[in-house]
C-alpha cells in the first residue's frame, strides 16, 4: 500500500522555523513545480498565515490563495482550520463559521484540516457539515498530546465520531513531536481496526523522533504522511520530503514519487532560507527532548523566545518552560496548539514575569475556564476555577450556541469604516478588527526582512556628525553644521517618567493599547478595568491598583507601550 505524501512547506514549515513570514511572491515562483512532484496535497493556507500575511507582511491572505490555486493543476490545495476559531484565536459565531468556510473553498481550497484545540468535537461539527456540503475533502483532526487522561482508546473514539461526521480522512496532529515510534504505532492500529477513511499524520521533529515514528506508522497502516522539503524541514518543521521519500524506496509504504524531481525546489528553497536567515531562530532549529518534559509545540518555541524578547526577559526562559506544565495540568490539560498553546504558554510567561502566580489573568485564559473554548480534557479543580473567574458558573453547552450572528452587524461596521469592499475583506475584519482595517485601507507597511542592528534601535547613543567637508569645483570647503531647532534626536516623544507622577499606573508589559475603558476625572475602585492590552497576541486587562480619580490618560488607543511606560494617574 503506497503512502501519500502532504507537501507543508508553504504553510507549517516556514510557520515552524520562520514565524510565518515567507511572501506571496516568493511561493508563486514556485508553486508550479511543486505542482509537477505528485503530492496528494499541498498544505499552503490557513494556520496563522492569515494572521501574519495583515499583521506583518502587508498580504492580502485571499489573494494568496487565488493566486497559488490558479497555478496548480494536479495537487489539492490543503488548509488548516481552527474549528469554530475558523484563523482566529477565538471562537466565532455560526454564521461567520458558514461564511468562512464557504469563502475558503470558493477562494480555492480543496482539502480542510479541521481541528479543536480540546478536541471537542462540538467545535469542529459545523465547519466539517459547511465543507462537506461543499464537496471539499475534509479532514477530521484529533490534536495528539500526553497526559494522564489521553489514552488510544480515546483518540479511536475520537477519531471514530469524526469518521461518523463524513470525514474523508482523520488526520493525527502531532504539533509538539511528542508521538514516540511505539505510540505511533499502537494509535493507528487502533484507528485502522475502528475506522474505514485514510489516516493521515503530522508530527514536528522538535523532538527528534518524528522520522521513526513515520516509519512505525507506514508499519502499521498509515496512509499519509506530512513533510517538508528538506531547507525547512527538522527542529520544529516536519521531517524532510526527500528523505522519506528515499527511505520507503522498495518497500511497500513507497510512495512512488521521483527523487530526482526534488532537485529544483529543494534548490528553491535553500536560497529562499537564506533569504529569511535573519528571522529563523536557532532554537526552533535544534532538537529539543526537552518538549516531552514541557510539551511545547514547533511555533511555540520560537513564538515563545520572541514574546521573551519583546518584554526583554529572554534570560527568564528555563523558568516560563518549567511554569508551563504547571499551568497546564491546572487548566485540564489542553493539547497545546493555537489558541490554548498561547493561552497556556502567556499564562505561564505571565505568572513567571509578575513575580506571583494568577495576579495577572488576560481574558482568554478566563473565558478557557468559563468553558468558552470548550470541555477540557479533565475537569480544572473548583479552587483554580475559583482563582480564575471567582464565583462566575462556567457554561456547558456547545460554546457557539451563546453566540449571537455577528456577519450582518460587523459587515455595517466594515461599511461605515469603508472597508467592506468584498465578503472577503469583511471576513477579514471580523477575523482581526483590531488590525484588519489599518490593513485594508492600504495604511500598513510590509515588513522589513533585514534584521534591524543594535545601534539603529538606542538612538541616544547615536550623534549625528557635525563638521563636514564640502568640496566645490575641486576647491574644499570645511563647514560646521549647528542645529537650531527642530526634532531632537535622542528624545523623540519625551512622556513624562512614572516616578514623576502622583498616583501612577505603568504597563507591566510590551504590546499594544486596545482600548480605554476609563476618561479622565471618572472614579476607579481598586481592580476595575482601565485599559485593555494586547500583547502576545492576547487582551490583558489593566486593572486599577488602588482607588480614586483618574488624574491624567498619558496613552491613546492603538499606541505601543513597554513595561515600566506611564498609562494614567489615579490620585
Ligand atoms: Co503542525
Amino acid at each position: 500500500m503506497s503512502v501519500k505524501i502532504t507537501e507543508t512547506v508553504l504553510r507549517d514549515a516556514h510557520q515552524s522555523l520562520l514565524a510565518t513570514r515567507m511572501r506571496t511572491r516568493d511561493m508563486l515562483e514556485v508553486v508550479e513545480q511543486l505542482d509537477q512532484i505528485g503530492y496528494f496535497s499541498l498544505e499552503m493556507w490557513g494556520g496563522a498565515t492569515f494572521d501574519s500575511c495583515i499583521r506583518y507582511l502587508n498580504e492580502d491572505p485571499w489573494q494568496r490563495l487565488r493566486e497559488i490555486k490558479k497555478r496548480l493543476k494536479n495537487t489539492q490545495a490543503q488548509m488548516l482550520l481552527r474549528g469554530q476559531n475558523l484563523v482566529g484565536y477565538k471562537h466565532y459565531s455560526d454564521d461567520v463559521v458558514e461564511k468562512f468556510v464557504t469563502k475558503s473553498y470558493e477562494n480555492g481550497i480543496d482539502v480542510f484540516r479541521i481541528f479543536d484545540a480540546v478536541n471537542d468535537i462540538r467545535n469542529m461539527e459545523l465547519s466539517i457539515k459547511v465543507a462537506k456540503q461543499l464537496g471539499a475533502h475534509v479532514q477530521g483532526t484529533v490534536c495528539y498530546t500526553i497526559s494522564p487522561v489521553h489514552t488510544v482508546e480515546k483518540y479511536v473514539e475520537l477519531a471514530r465520531q469524526l469518521e461518523e461526521l463524513e470525514c474523508d480522512s482523520i488526520c493525527i496532529k502531532d504539533m509538539a513531536g511528542l508521538l514516540s515510534p511505539k505510540d505511533a504505532g499502537e494509535l493507528i492500529k487502533g484507528m485502522k481496526k475502528e475506522v474505514s477513511v485514510p489516516i493521515s499524520l503530522h508530527c514536528h521533529c522538535t523532538s527528534g523522533m518524528a522520522p521513526m515514528s513515520y516509519f512505525a506508522a507506514c508499519e502499521a497502516g498509515v496512509d499519509i504522511l506530512d513533510t517538508a522539503l528538506s531547507p525547512l524541514a527538522w527542529g520544529t518543521s516536519q521531517p524532510p520530503t526527500e528523505t522519506t521519500v528515499a527511505a520507503l524506496k522498495g518497500t511497500p509504504y513507497d510512495t512512488g514519487l521521483d527523487l530526482e524531481a526534488f532537485e529544483e525546489v529543494v534548490q528553491y528553497f535553500k536560497a529562499l532560507k537564506e533569504k529569511y536567515r535573519g528571522i529563523l531562530d536557532p532554537i526552533s532549529e535544534q532538537i529539543d527532548t526537552n518538549v516531552l518534559i514541557y510539551q511545547i509545540p514547533g511555533g511555540m518555541l520560537s513564538n515563545l523566545v520572541s514574546q521573551l524578547k519583546e518584554q526583554n526577559a529572554l534570560d527568564r526562559y528555563r523558568s516560563v518552560l518549567k511554569e508551563m506544565p504547571k499551568v497546564r495540568k491546572e487548566l485540564g490539560y489542553p493539547p497545546l496548539v493555537t489558541p490554548t498553546s498561547q493561552i497556556v504558554g502567556t499564562q505561564a510567561v505571565l505568572n513567571v514575569l509578575m513575580g506571583e502566580r494568577y495576579k495577572v489573568i488576560p481574558k482568554e485564559v478566563k473565558d478557557y475556564v468559563r468553558g468558552l473554548y470548550g470541555r477540557s480534557p479533565a475537569p480544572i479543580s473548583p479552587e483554580i476555577i475559583g482563582k480564575i473567574i471567582g464565583d462566575e458558573e462556567p457554561i456547558n453547552c456547545r460554546p457557539a450556541d451563546l453566540l449571537k450572528p455577528e456577519y450582518e452587524k460587523r459587515r455595517k461596521e466594515a461599511e461605515e469604516l469603508g472597508i467592506a469592499g468584498s465578503e472577503e475583506a469583511v471576513l477579514t475584519y471580523i477575523l482581526y478588527p483590531a488590525i484588519a482595517p489599518k490593513f485594508l485601507k492600504g495604511e500598513m507597511e510590509e515588513e522589513a526582512l533585514a534584521v534591524v542592528t543594535p545601534a539603529l534601535t538606542a538612538p541616544q547613543e547615536y550623534t549625528l556628525p557635525t563638521d563636514f567637508k564640502v568640496t566645490v569645483d575641486d576647491e574644499i570647503f570645511e563647514v560646521k553644521i549647528e542645529p537650531t531647532g527642530g526634532v531632537s534626536i535622542s528624545e523623540p516623544n519625551p512622556k513624562p517618567k512614572p516616578e514623576t507622577v502622583k498616583g501612577a499606573v505603568s504597563s507591566s508589559m510590551q504590546g499594544m493599547v486596545l482600548s480605554l475603558k476609563v476618561k479622565v476625572e471618572d472614579t476607579v475602585q481598586a481592580g476595575d478595568t482601565i485599559a485593555v492590552i494586547e500583547a502576545m497576541k492576547m487582551e490583558n486587562a489593566v486593572h486599577a491598583p488602588h482607588s480614586g480619580t483618574i488624574k491624567g490618560i498619558f496613552v491613546a488607543e492603538g499606541d505601543t507601550v513597554s513595561p515600566g511606560d506611564l498609562l494614567m494617574a489615579i490620585e
